[in-house]
């Protein structure tokens, strides 16, 4: 561990928890936060260790202790945190060897992933879930951070590598929105519980088209205020740094805000999806055909532009839907101006 070098406003900006281990050993750390710990504890005087019978190594050797115990009891794990995925090749369904090197994503990175109904794409998604090495129908082998995957990652629950989001998210607890959330919370430590949870429950219905609340029971949700609830938790709340996401197209969710949401949380962000609104928004975009990666696409300038044009007709499209949902009619004039449709299309 590093603690040695951070100053104590980094330990408490990097493990809040501090605080209290400070608190418990009665040490005031105030006006002192440009030191490290051990430039505090140095600090003091003679006189001052001697009157509280202080073990300055002691002191040092508890924290770093305390900090390790905490990490694990929290699953973080940021000092092997993940900074990129890679996929390396196998086989199509013929047993042909795709022809790709390897696939590098990055942390705040969104592939889309593309391809005919059956050619694989949920394939993928399951042999990054599994970190495959070689052990699934496709061959295929996955490394995080460039190295085979360590076992903890496959077998471990606590610190999940992977967070799943798909259509078929169903709450099966009889809990309200605020209980649900309180429960994640707690079992993630979190310490304001509170002003997250305001956080989240804002965050969400700014996703989804029709508001809820905190009392709303979790089972009464609609398909796009769960699913919208499940994004942002996992942006917010969960400790995965991978998040796969499957056909959540037609979700009654803001998907752009949502995908937006998990890149600014340093998430990888893999979606396999038929919208051309999501493959155009990630980054770079892989083609799957029978079952193999056929071709790595950056998303070109122009498609850039094209997007555009896309999520303004989305915005049209999400706007008439309210409209019809809220009993009012529809005129050309809504239209009318908005697109920037060349002549000639
Ligand atoms: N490279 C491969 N080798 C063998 N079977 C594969 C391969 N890729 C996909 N499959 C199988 O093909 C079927 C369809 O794939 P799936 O991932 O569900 O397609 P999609 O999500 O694109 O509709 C699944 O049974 C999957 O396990
Ligand atoms: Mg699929």
């Amino acid at each position: 561990m590093n603690m040695n070098k951070l100053t104590i406003e980094q330990l408490k900006e990097k493990y809040p928890f501090v605080i209290d281990y400070f608190k418990g050993n009665k040490l005031n750390v105030e006006g002192h936060e440009d030191k490290t710990f051990q430039e505090y504890i140095d600090s003091f005087g003679r006189e001052y260790l001697e009157d509280w019978a202080v073990d300055r190594k002691k002191l040092v050797e508890d924290l770093e202790e305390y900090i390790e115990q905490m990490k694990q009891f929290l699953g973080l794990n940021e000092d092997e945190g993940v900074s990129s995925l890679t996929i390396l090749p196998g086989y199509d369904k013929d047993g042909n060897a795709e022809v790709f090197k390897e696939i590098t994503i990055k942390t705040s990175e969104i592939i889309s992933i593309v391809g005919p109904t059956g050619s694989g794409k949920s394939r993928l998604l399951a042999d990054i879930e599994w970190t495959a090495q070689g052990d699934t129908p496709t061959g295929r082998k996955i490394l995080i951070n460039g190295e085979l995957p360590d076992n903890k990652w496959r077998f471990s629950s606590n610190n999940r590598l992977v967070a799943q989001l798909s259509q078929n998210m169903n709450f099966v607890m009889d809990l309200t929105v605020a209980e649900f959330l309180e429960l994640h919370a707690q079992s993630r430590l979190v310490e304001d519980i509170e002003s997250i949870i305001d956080r989240i429950i804002h965050a969400a219905n700014g996703l989804a088209g029709e508001e809820f609340n905190l009392n709303t029971p979790v089972t009464s949700l609609s398909g796009g205020q769960s699913r919208a609830l499940m994004i942002v938790d996992t942006a917010i709340l969960s400790s995965s740094p991978i998040v796969l996401i499957d056909e959540i197209e037609n979700a009654g969710i803001d998907r752009k805000k949502a995908l937006d949401l998990l890149v600014a949380e340093d998430k990888i962000v893999l979606m396999a999806t038929h919208d051309p609104m999501l493959a155009l928004i990630a980054d770079r975009r892989i083609v799957i055909r029978n079952g193999g990666i056929v071709d790595i696409i950056e998303t070109s300038e122009e498609e850039k532009e094209i997007l555009i044009e896309l999520e303004k007709m989305d915005g049209i499209v999400q706007r008439m839907r309210n409209d019809l949902r809220n009993g009012n009619t529809l005129e050309f004039n809504d239209i009318e101006g908005i697109m920037k449709i060349p002549i000639n299309w």
